[in-house]
């Protein structure tokens, strides 16, 4: 592969030397857990200040902790480049920091050159992308497109604390958030590096691919209501288990997935049992089912029909039920113009442009309601993600970062 003058290796070399730093940024010691505005946000959003500003950007912070590294360009426009630097729970290291990483580096490579470039840049290190610490999400990038719902205010976390109070206690004010918000005039595009977090490329033998689309998303909260009771007294036959309910909706989501062959995907990751207990029927739980399909139609129609079936089993068991919706996010497509670029800068560094679509969510659904979105996705181990073992390499990482600067170097706002 021939990148021009560009040295793929230090680039690949100095982002996981970066990503691996702020891999040691956690909340406990033995697996990697950086929720949005906690203390490892901060202690994150300090480190990469400090990268920023080596790479010679003029560093901001807005109201929810998104760090902003500027290159002024010679005209008002300005090309957007982000990812987020909150994690799962027990995360892998590279899904987001890739992305915010990729930025600085690229940034830093026409500021240390000197070169004006007609269109200014901006690095954004987001901070809500995974949603780990409350319901709703995307908040940070919301606030960046001015899409921001203040009704989310007073969500909570699991101990309580609103995403209000949260703001506060990291030293920020709610009432700023309107100016976290980038104008229309100002914003030509936003474009993102992130690890595919899946097999296709691997599978393809590519290193590099260019996104087409963001799946759409949604979130139910299926809450059971039954009655608790003696595991030892209560006959089978008389219980209002909320628990075996919920592990009939567990499954009923597996089978209507697996029905529609690869259309859509549903997932019960998270439960809740509010008062667990070996000896006791549980008498209310509450789980979260995490639908998405690159179609909405079909992502729709699944719900109607999981909703439908989780009626029956609820009136079967007779148990109550509460279905809310705490995420909905519709598919989001790719600009083609900005499509265009990323695969003429993969071609730029040697590779073959391949497209592939999204399973996974990203702050590209947010800016979408701004401005154009591209994504460039990285080939990962195994397409491992949101696990410990996800790696993608530094040479594959290096290429990445040298394609996102031809891709800057091609961009017209
Ligand atoms: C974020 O990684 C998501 O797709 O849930
Ligand atoms: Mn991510
Ligand atoms: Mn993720």
């Amino acid at each position: 592969m021939n990148p021009g003058s560009l040295d793929i290796p230090s680039l690949g070399a100095r982002a996981e030397h970066m990503i691996k730093t702020l891999a040691s940024v956690s909340a406990e010691s033995n697996r990697l857990v950086r929720t949005f505005l906690s203390p490892e946000h901060r202690d994150a959003a300090d480190l990469i200040t400090r990268w920023m500003q080596d790479a010679e950007l003029e560093v901001s912070e807005d109201a929810l902790g998104t760090v902003r590294g500027h290159w002024a360009g010679t005209g008002k426009k300005r090309l957007l480049i982000g990812s987020h630097i909150d994690t799962v729970v027990d995360a892998g290291m590279f899904d987001g920091p890739l992305g915010v990483v990729a930025g600085i580096l690229a940034a830093e490579h026409f500021a240390q050159a000197g070169r004006k470039l007609g269109f200014g840049i901006d690095v954004l290190a987001f901070a809500d992308e995974e949603g780990a610490r409350y319901p709703v999400t995307l908040h940070s990038s919301l606030a960046a497109a001015g899409a921001f719902t203040f009704t989310s205010l007073e969500v909570a976390d699991a101990d309580g604390v609103t995403l209000r109070e949260a703001i506060t206690r990291f030293g920020k004010n709610a009432a700023d958030i309107p100016a976290a918000a980038y104008s229309r005039d100002t914003a030509a595009a936003y474009v993102e590096v992130h690890i595919e977090q899946g097999p296709v490329l691997e599978h393809r033998n590519q290193p590099l691919g260019v996104v087409s689309s963001i799946a759409g998303q949604t979130h139910l909260n299926v809450e059971l209501l039954g009655e608790a009771g003696h595991a030892g007294t209560v006959p089978m036959l008389l219980r209002r288990d909320a628990l075996a309910g919920g592990a009939e909706v567990i499954l009923l989501a597996e089978r209507l997935a697996r029905e529609t062959r690869g259309e859509v995907v549903a997932t019960v990751g998270h439960i809740n049992i509010p008062a667990a207990a070996s000896n006791v029927i549980a008498g209310n739980v509450a789980l979260i089912v995490d639908i998405r399909s690159g179609s909405d139609q079909a992502r729709l129609q699944f719900i109607e029909r999981l909703k439908a079936e989780t009626r029956s089993i609820a009136e079967k068991r007779h148990l109550g039920l509460l279905v809310t919706t705490t995420r909905d996010a519709a598919m989001t497509p790719c600009n083609p113009v900005l499509q265009e670029g990323f695969a003429a800068a993969v071609t730029a560094v040697g590779g073959q442009p391949m497209y592939l679509a999204s399973g996974a969510g990203h702050d590209g659904t947010a800016m979408a309601k701004l401005c154009p979105i591209g994504m460039l996705f990285v080939r990962c181990r195994g397409g491992v993600s949101h696990n410990p073992a996800e790696y993608a390499s530094p040479s594959d990482m290096g290429l990445a970062v040298a394609a996102l600067i031809k891709f800057i170097e091609g961009f017209m706002p």
